[in-house]
């Protein structure tokens, strides 16, 4: 082989490699553009089911307030311009509420947009309200412990959606396996630099066979409608974008999870 061909069977040979990397690349990035769409369905998903818990009760009340009026104007044949301001002011009072369900929702899966300062402990009360009825609906109870309050500088939406995540899978868990006493505690404390949250449950724990798997995508076990989108997103979230950590282990009584972010 000639000094020239040699030379030009590399550069096709370079030629090749490169389109090879090129098409595993896009590859690579429409992968995790599908992923990304499904983590949103999935939250969207999770998000209607909230609003759906969030609105039973006001339902319940506005109908009630609406079978009294009637009941009393084909008793009694007459009702007061008072009493019906009343039900008037009391149902906008609801309606209200139901609206402002929806904006909070609506603000909760937005995308941030910039990064800002923020309070963790602002960040996960309102990250565990938007949850609480459905959790209260399941009879499980969430503790909050702060023993610091740092602040955090990035994408607070995102932070919660971790949270959601992570709070979602053991509500799962706790009710699949029938747990009377479900306690979810979110404690935050600051070590060296670090803010770090912990996310524990009484459900019983990650079975031991999977618990390296569960931050792999399309993992998903022992669930009948799992997607296995949940933590690897949160992972994606956590070290992609807030520069922090995510890792789980098994305590007594059940799973535990962290995560740490650097302390603004
Ligand atoms: N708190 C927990 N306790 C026990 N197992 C858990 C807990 N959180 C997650 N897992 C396990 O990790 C798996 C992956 O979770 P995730 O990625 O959110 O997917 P999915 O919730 O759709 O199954 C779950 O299917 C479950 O088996
Ligand atoms: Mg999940």
């Amino acid at each position: 082989m000639t000094e020239k061909q040699y030379q030009d069977k590399i550069s096709s040979l370079e030629r090749q490699l490169k389109a090879l990397q090129n098409s595993s690349q896009k590859e690579c990035e429409q992968h995790n553009k599908i992923l990304t769409q499904q983590s949103k369905m999935a939250a969207m998903g999770e998000m209607i089911g909230n609003i759906a818990h969030q609105w039973r009760q006001p339902l319940m009340e506005l109908s009630s307030i609406l079978i009294n009026t009637e009941a009393k104007i084909r008793i009694q044949e007459n009702i007061s311009n008072d009493e019906i301001l009343e039900v008037i002011n009391r149902s906008n009072h609801i309606l209200k509420y139901m609206s402002n369900t929806i904006d909070d929702f609506r603000n909760f899966f937005a995308k941030d947009k910039e990064k800002t300062q923020f309070k963790i402990s602002d960040q996960i009360k309102r990250t565990v309200n938007i949850l609480s009825s459905t959790l209260d609906n399941k009879n499980i109870k969430v503790n909050i412990i702060l023993k610091h309050n740092p602040t955090i500088y990035g994408y607070k939406n995102e932070y919660s959606q971790v949270l959601i995540n992570i709070i979602s899978n053991a509500k799962d868990v706790l009710v699949q396996r029938g747990i009377k006493n479900g306690l979810i505690e979110v404690k935050v404390y600051e070590q060296e630099g670090l803010c770090i949250t912990e996310v524990l449950d009484n459900g019983g724990g990650i079975s031991e066979k999977y618990i390296d798997d569960i931050f792999k995508p399309f993992m998903t076990f022992e669930k009948k409608d799992g997607t296995g989108i949940g933590l690897f997103m949160a992972k994606l979230i956590v070290e992609n974008n807030m520069n922090g950590t995510l890792s789980a282990s098994n305590e007594q009584n059940g799973a535990k999870f962290f995560i740490t972010l650097p302390v603004y």
